[in-house]
């Protein structure tokens, strides 16, 4: 996903996505979005745009209630993987500061992309420029302290084994209700729902939950290591977590959620 560090590492996206293990030792990331379904309230008809759709499963479902919807996401791979699971959906690569699109949409759905972008500003602006006048943005994505206690873990495990410089490959957004709030009125949204609450999240696969979250989400953070040294740091990193976080053998990340829904009403 997006990476718009300044620094001096290698110009690279430094996200990789594996949609294997994605969708099979991460399916909670749409699981757990189900209810948001009902916080967009889909109508027959109506068009949907689903920003950083993943591998579409969450977009297939907003189909299901009759919405015509268009899924993007910045990862070709991703997008190559919706598409073979639904064909008959419309998946386009782009991303949330970038994409170009011409048609107007009655609603703009965005679960657990949005913490990739550091331009929250840029995104939300692209957001009311697709929408039509009246038209909803729901999102749910990481919010103030989401993951506090594994960055901790990682940025210490970085520091004793000598990279404390990659602490600043962090790609993580993560605002208060209050932030992303200030952000979305200024762009000219009226928020009609906002909150942030704790969801801690079990991890799939017991004792290797944490080690397959890390290389799935956080390798970004390893740029330049040799696999070696990963491997090993990413031990110690589960040494340091695992008083905080490991019970009864499953690892629980300590996500937090903000929940949105604003619309574009000119006043
Ligand atoms: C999240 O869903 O909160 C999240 C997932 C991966 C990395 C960071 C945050």
């Amino acid at each position: 996903m997006q990476n718009n560090t300044t620094n001096n590492f290698p110009d690279i996206s430094y996200q990789e996505w594996n949609t294997e293990l994605y969708d099979s030792k991460h399916s909670f990331v749409s699981n757990l979005a189900l209810d948001l379904l009902e916080l967009l309230h889909p109508q027959i008809g109506e068009k949907i745009l689903d920003l950083g759709c993943g591998t579409g499963h969450l977009t297939y479902k907003i189909t299901t209630r009759g919405a015509k919807v268009i899924g993007i996401d910045n990862a070709p791979i991703m997008i190559e993987e919706a598409h073979r699971y639904y064909p008959d959906i419309k998946f386009l690569v782009g991303d949330g500061i970038n994409f170009e699109l011409k048609e107007t949409f009655d609603a703009v759905f965005s679960n657990a992309a949005l913490h990739w972008i550091k331009e929250p500003k840029k995104v939300i602006h692209n957001i009311w420029r697709v929408l039509k006048p009246g038209g909803r943005f729901v999102t749910e994505f990481g919010g103030k302290g989401n993951i506090k206690t594994i960055i901790n873990g990682i940025y210490e495990a970085l520091d004793a084994a000598g990279y404390g410089r990659n602490k600043q490959l962090n790609p993580w957004y993560f605002p208060s209700v209050g932030e992303y709030a200030n952000l979305l009125e200024s762009e000219g949204f009226l928020l009609t729902f906002a909150s942030l609450v704790d969801r801690p999240t079990k991890l799939e696969d017991g004792e290797y939950g944490l080690g397959n979250w890390i290389r799935m989400f956080a390798s970004c953070f390893f740029v330049g290591i040799p696999e070696k040294k990963q491997n090993i740091i990413i031990d110690d990193i589960k040494d340091r977590l695992r008083p905080h976080l490991y019970k009864k053998g499953k690892w629980i990340a300590d996500y937090k959620r903000i929940r949105i829904v604003a619309y574009k009403i000119n006043e």
